[in-house]
């Protein structure tokens, strides 16, 4: 059976991977699972400088999803570099690098000093992040505003050859308006979604759960609005489409494929269950057995409609 796909000039292994913030660096999940299995692992966010993340609390379960308020808390890209990154390339899998911040130049500045290392395989840009500029332009997240979109993309296209996947989010009108505009700006492929703005209340103290008060709703709760954002923007771009959101079974990656993904990402699934990751691919596997299907390529946008 086939597996393998490719996005920009590189080959992975298969086409079911581990999304960003949900995996650590890998290197944690090594006691539950052979790493060289899986197709690609996404760092968490890196960013220029080192980011204390939100108040507590930060995480909460809400039926049939988990709502997060992390705030990309990381250590900055120079600690990544001496620490975390050389560890990585031992790692027998393709590592992916997500980096982010506030701006253009920020997001150059954490590229810049992260190319001074041997490239990874991929880059992916998660452009969900708050917008320095929200003031002048009115769009919150970076990837809500289709001219900065395609600045940065194409600031980062200039700086590296490596395969370079913009991250979008789901919190807006037209999502396949801001993956053109990724495109244009020489993205190898687009990921989504990230997760949804929401929050928990608790009604006894009257009071936000969240310190943030506003999180990031993941998991099965999203499934159906990240299928369809992923069918639109398939259908508007020439680009690979990644898709991510509330993934737990291999019949979901095979939907997500259905709408046009060429490859998956697995998130909040992992913190529930370590060995997730393991049984999707399996079943991912058997599904493609099943339907009589050699390559799982072959699978991506077939939804007969
Ligand atoms: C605890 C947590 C931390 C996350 N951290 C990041 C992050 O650092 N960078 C990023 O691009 N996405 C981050 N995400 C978003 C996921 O990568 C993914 O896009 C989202 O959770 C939807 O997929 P899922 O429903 O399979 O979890 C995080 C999600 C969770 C639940």
């Amino acid at each position: 059976m086939g597996l393998r796909i490719k996005i920009g000039k590189v080959t992975f292994p298969n086409p079911v991977w581990v999304a960003s913030g949900t995996f650590g660096s890998g290197e944690e999940f090594q006691d539950f699972l052979d790493l060289g299995t899986i197709g690609a692992v996404i760092t968490k966010t890196v960013t220029l400088k080192a980011r204390e993340g939100n108040p507590p609390p930060r995480i909460v379960e809400t039926p049939s999803g988990l709502l997060n308020s992390i705030g990309l808390e990381n250590k900055g890209i120079d600690h990544f570099r001496k620490e975390v990154y050389p560890v990585l390339r031992e790692l027998k899998t393709k590592i992916i690098i997500s980096i982010a911040g506030a701006d253009k130049k920020e997001i150059l500045k954490c590229a810049g000093r992260l190319l001074e290392e041997e490239p990874p395989d991929a880059i992916e840009v998660n452009l969900s992040c708050p917008n320095v500029t929200q003031k002048a332009t009115g769009y919150r997240l970076i990837s809500q505003d289709p001219r900065a979109t395609e600045r940065i993309v194409s600031s980062l296209r200039r700086e590296t050859t490596c395969a370079l996947i913009a991250k979008l989010t789901p919190d807006v009108t037209d999502v396949a308006a801001i993956a053109r505009a990724a495109e244009a700006g020489g993205a190898d492929a687009v990921s989504l979604v990230n997760t949804y703005p929401g929050m928990a209340v608790d009604a006894e103290d009257m009071k936000p759960v969240l310190g943030n008060v506003i999180g990031g709703l993941s998991g099965p709760a999203i499934k159906p609005l990240a299928l369809k954002a992923v069918r639109d923007v398939y259908n508007s771009v020439n680009v690979p489409v990644i898709g991510i959101g509330g993934i737990m079974t291999g019949t979901d990656v095979a939907e997500f494929m259905l709408c046009g993904a060429r490859a998956v990402q697995v998130g909040t699934a992992n913190l529930a269950d370590p060995g997730a990751y393991t049984r999707i691919l399996a079943e991912f596997k058997l599904y493609l057995k099943r339907k009589k299907i050699d390559k799982a390529g072959a699978l991506t946008g077939r939804l007969k409609t």
